[in-house]
C-alpha cells in the first residue's frame, strides 16, 4: 500500500515577493515531494499565502487600495514564481479563505470549550494619531541599557538587549511619529502551559530534529507562556467570534492554513478524505518543512492547538537553515537580495534547484550560495558529468543505427551497479541527504564517463567491422544515462522531461532504474542544459541592485524602448475613473496644478499635475479623468502627491488629459 503523505511548506508573507532565501525552503520541499511521487506514494503538497496581519493592513493603506485587492495581487505573483521554478504544489490556497475562517473558529471554539483560552486586560502601546495599538516592530526609541538611537520595541541592535517596548526611552510610533500612549484593552491567550506533559513528550521523540528538540529544552526551562492570540481592531484577519472588535493574530490561523489548503483540495478531490488525514487516529502522514525561525510556532504552539482541539499531531517538523550568498546575509546594496523572478530573468531554474539540492542536508545549519561555485559546480556535475555521457554517444546511434539501442550491453555490470545503488539513494532523499545524495549520483556519473572513457567509442567508431561492439557500448552509456536521469528526477524536472523526449522512455518512474534501456530508439541530441554564462550571474547581481534603485526612485525618467511587460505587471497598476473635484495654481511652480480628485470608493486624493500650460484651473473642475490609484505618495516640493492623471502629448503638442465617455463614475476600475 503507497503511504499517504501530506506535506507543506511554511506560508509566506502576502506583502513581498519570493526571494532566493524562500527558495531553499520550496526548493527543500518540493524535491522531497517529487520523490515521493516518483517512488509510488499518494503524496499531496499543499501551500497558501499568509494573507493577514498589520503589515498587510497598513501596505494596503499606503497603497490606497484593499488589503483582499493586496493579497491578491501577491497570489498572482507568488504562484507564477513558483510555478516557474518547478514547484509542484497540489493546491496553493490563502489564509484568508472561507475554509481558514471555519477552521479556525472550529479550533478556537473546541479549546475555549475546554478551558485553554484565557481572557486578561493587558496594557499596551497605542498610537493616539493613528488610532491603533502597536506591535513591537512599529515602536522606536533609545535602548534602555545603552542609549543607542533608534531601536525596535523589542531589542537593541547595537548591544543585544532584550525588553519590552515600554522600557523604550524616548519611544516613538514609526506610523505616525507620535508619542505612543499606555492603553488597556482586554486580551484572549492561548494557555500554552496546559501541554506542559504533552509538549515534552512530543518534543522529545521522532517529530523534530535533534538540534531543534535541543533547543526546545532550553524553552521549557525557561517555562511555557501564554500565547496572546488576539488583536484589537484596526486589523486585518478574522474577527474573534462573539466579539465585536477583537481579532485572532495572524500567527493563530497561518499554520490552520495548511489544514484550510488541503481541505479546500479535498473539495475538488473525490479521492481525498480530510477527516482520513486529520482525524486523531490518523495512519496517514503530515510533513511540515519550515525555517529554523519559525520553530516555535510549529513546534509548540501547533501541536498544542491540535492536540487541544481534537485533531492528529504532525508527523515530523522538518527545519532548516537560513540562506547566505557569497558569506554574507543576502543584501540590496550588493545585488544578493535576489528576487525569484529577477533570478528566472537571467538563469534557468534548474540550476538553483541542483545548487541548494547539492548544499541541502537534514539539519539546521545555514547554507551558502557562492557565485562562484554556483557556476563551477552546475557546469561541471550538471554538463560535464551527467550530460556529458548522452552527448558523448548519441551521435553514433543516430547515425549509424537509425537511432536504435539494440538489444546488448557493452558491460552489464555498470548497469547492476547502478541499479543496485537505487535504494541507497532512495534511502538518502527519503532522509532529506540532498547533498550526499548528489555525491553520490555524481560518483555514479563519474564512472560512467570513465567506462566510455576507456572503450573510447569514438575510436571503434573508425573502424571497420565493430558496429554491434560500438552499439552496445552506447546501449551501456544511454542506460547508464537514463538510471541517472531517474535518480536527478526529483531535482531536475523539467530536465528529466527533455531526457525522457530524447529517450523515448516514457515518464520515468523510481523503478524504471532498474530496467536496461535496450530495445528502444532515441531521438536526435539536443544538448538538455547549458553552461552557466558568467555575464548572465553578473546580470543578475545588477539587476537585483536595480530593483533597489527603482524601488528608491519610482519617478525616475521613462524608458523609451519598447519592452513588453506580463499581464501581471499590468495588472499591479490600479488605474481608476477621477473626477476633478478642485484645482488651483501652486505657489512658486510653474508647471504644476493642484488637483483634489474625488475617486469614489477610494475618497479624496490630492495630486500634483504638470498640465499648467494647457488648462486654466476654473475649467478643469467637475471634469472626469483617469488616475493611477496606487502610485505609492511622493514627497513634493508642495505637499504629498498621491498618484497621478493620465495625459497625452510629447513634441507635437500636449498635454492632453485623458477622460472616459459620459457614464463613467468616480471610483469605477479602468482595464
Ligand atoms: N508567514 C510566515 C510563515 C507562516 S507558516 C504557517 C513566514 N513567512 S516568510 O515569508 O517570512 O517566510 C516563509 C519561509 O521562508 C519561512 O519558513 C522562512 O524561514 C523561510 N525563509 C525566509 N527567508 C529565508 C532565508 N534567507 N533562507 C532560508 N529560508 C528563509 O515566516
Ligand atoms: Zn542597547
Amino acid at each position: 500500500m503507497p503511504r499517504d503523505i501530506l506535506v507543506t511548506s511554511a506560508l509566506p508573507y502576502a506583502n513581498g515577493s519570493i526571494h532566493i532565501g524562500h527558495l531553499v525552503e520550496y526548493i527543500q520541499t518540493d524535491i522531497w515531494v517529487r520523490f515521493q511521487r516518483l517512488r509510488g506514494e499518494n503524496c499531496l503538497y499543499v501551500g497558501a499565502d499568509d494573507a493577514h496581519g498589520t503589515p498587510i493592513m497598513l501596505k494596503a493603506r499606503d497603497e490606497g487600495i484593499e488589503p483582499e485587492d493586496l493579497i491578491a495581487r501577491f497570489a498572482a505573483e507568488h504562484k507564477r514564481d513558483f510555478d516557474d521554478f518547478g514547484i509542484s504544489f497540489d493546491n496553493y490556497h490563502s489564509t484568508h479563505s472561507p475554509e481558514n475562517r471555519e477552521l479556525a473558529e472550529h479550533i478556537y471554539r473546541n479549546l475555549d470549550a475546554a478551558g485553554h483560552i484565557e481572557r486578561r486586560v493587558i496594557s499596551q502601546a497605542y498610537d493616539p494619531v493613528k488610532g491603533m495599538f502597536l506591535p513591537d516592530r512599529f515602536i522606536r526609541g533609545e535602548c534602555p541599557r545603552c542609549g543607542a538611537a533608534d531601536q525596535y520595541g523589542d531589542a537593541c541592535e547595537a548591544c543585544g538587549a532584550t525588553y519590552q517596548p515600554t522600557d523604550l526611552k524616548n519611544p516613538v510610533s514609526v506610523l505616525s511619529g507620535a508619542t505612543p500612549e499606555e492603553r488597556e484593552s482586554e486580551h484572549y491567550f492561548f494557555r500554552l502551559g496546559d501541554f506542559e506533559t504533552f509538549l515534552r513528550d512530543w518534543t522529545a521523540s521522532e517529530h523534530l530534529q535533534e538540534a531543534v528538540s535541543r533547543k526546545l529544552g532550553e524553552w521549557f526551562e525557561a517555562g511555557l507562556k501564554d500565547w496572546d492570540i488576539s488583536r484589537d481592531a484596526p486589523y486585518f484577519g478574522f474577527r474573534i467570534p462573539e466579539t465585536e472588535d477583537k481579532y485572532f493574530y495572524v500567527w493563530l490561523d497561518a499554520p490552520i492554513g495548511y489544514m484550510a489548503s488541503f481541505r479546500n483540495l479535498c473539495e475538488r478531490r473525490d479521492d481525498l478524505d480530510f477527516d482520513r488525514f486529520w482525524a486523531p487516529d490518523s495512519d496517514a502522514e503530515v510533513h511540515h518543512f519550515i525555517g529554523k525561525d519559525i520553530v516555535y510556532f510549529h513546534a509548540l504552539f501547533w501541536p498544542a492547538m491540535l492536540s487541544g482541539a481534537g485533531f492528529r499531531t504532525p508527523t515530523a517538523i522538518h527545519a532548516h537553515g537560513f540562506l547566505t550568498v557569497n558569506g554574507e546575509k543576502m543584501s540590496k546594496s550588493r545585488g544578493t537580495f535576489i528576487r525569484a523572478r529577477t533570478y528566472l530573468d537571467h538563469l534557468p531554474a534548474e540550476y538553483l534547484r541542483y545548487y541548494f539540492a547539492a548544499k541541502l542536508s537534514a539539519g539546521v545549519e545555514d547554507l551558502d550560495l557562492n557565485l562562484d561555485d554556483f557556476i563551477a559546480r552546475v557546469n561541471s556535475d550538471l554538463v560535464g558529468k551527467y550530460v556529458n555521457i548522452a552527448s558523448r554517444c548519441a551521435g553514433f546511434v543516430t547515425k549509424r543505427f537509425g537511432g536504435e539501442i539494440g538489444d546488448t550491453l557493452d558491460r552489464p555490470e555498470l548497469f547492476e551497479r547502478f541499479a543496485a545503488a537505487g535504494e541507497e539513494i532512495a534511502d538518502l532523499y527519503e532522509r532529506r541527504q540532498f547533498a550526499q545524495a548528489m555525491r553520490r549520483i555524481m560518483a555514479l556519473a563519474d564512472e560512467a564517463n570513465a567506462y566510455v572513457a576507456e572503450r573510447e567509442p569514438w575510436v571503434l567508431a573508425k573502424r571497420e567491422g565493430t558496429e554491434a561492439e560500438l552499439q552496445a557500448i552506447c546501449a551501456s552509456a544511454l542506460t547508464a544515462f537514463a538510471q541517472l536521469t531517474v535518480y536527478l528526477k526529483p531535482v531536475l524536472p523539467a530536465t528529466a522531461a527533455a531526457a525522457e523526449r530524447f529517450l523515448n522512455s516514457g515518464t520515468l518512474t523510481w523503478d524504471d532504474a532498474r530496467q536496461p534501456l535496450t530495445g528502444g530508439r532515441i531521438e536526435k541530441f539536443k544538448p538538455l542544459l547549458h553552461r552557466v554564462d558568467p555575464d548572465a550571474v553578473e546580470a543578475m547581481l545588477a539587476a537585483s541592485r536595480e530593483d533597489l534603485a527603482a524601488k528608491a526612485a519610482p519617478q525616475a525618467n521613462q524608458d523609451t524602448d519598447m519592452d513588453t511587460i506580463a499581464i501581471d505587471d499590468f495588472a499591479k497598476i490600479d488605474l481608476r475613473v477621477a473626477r476633478i473635484a478642485r484645482a488651483e495654481h501652486v505657489e512658486g511652480a510653474d508647471k504644476l496644478l493642484r488637483l483634489t480628485l474625488d475617486v469614489g470608493e477610494l475618497g479624496e486624493k490630492q495630486v500634483f499635475a504638470g498640465i499648467k500650460a494647457a488648462y486654466d484651473p476654473a475649467g478643469l473642475e467637475g471634469r472626469l479623468t483617469v488616475m493611477v490609484a496606487n502610485l505609492a505618495p511622493r514627497k513634493m516640493r508642495f505637499g504629498v502627491s498621491e498618484g497621478m492623471v493620465l495625459a497625452a502629448g510629447g513634441d507635437a503638442g500636449g498635454p492632453y488629459l485623458l477622460a472616459p465617455d459620459a457614464g463613467a463614475e468616480p471610483g469605477m476600475r479602468v482595464k
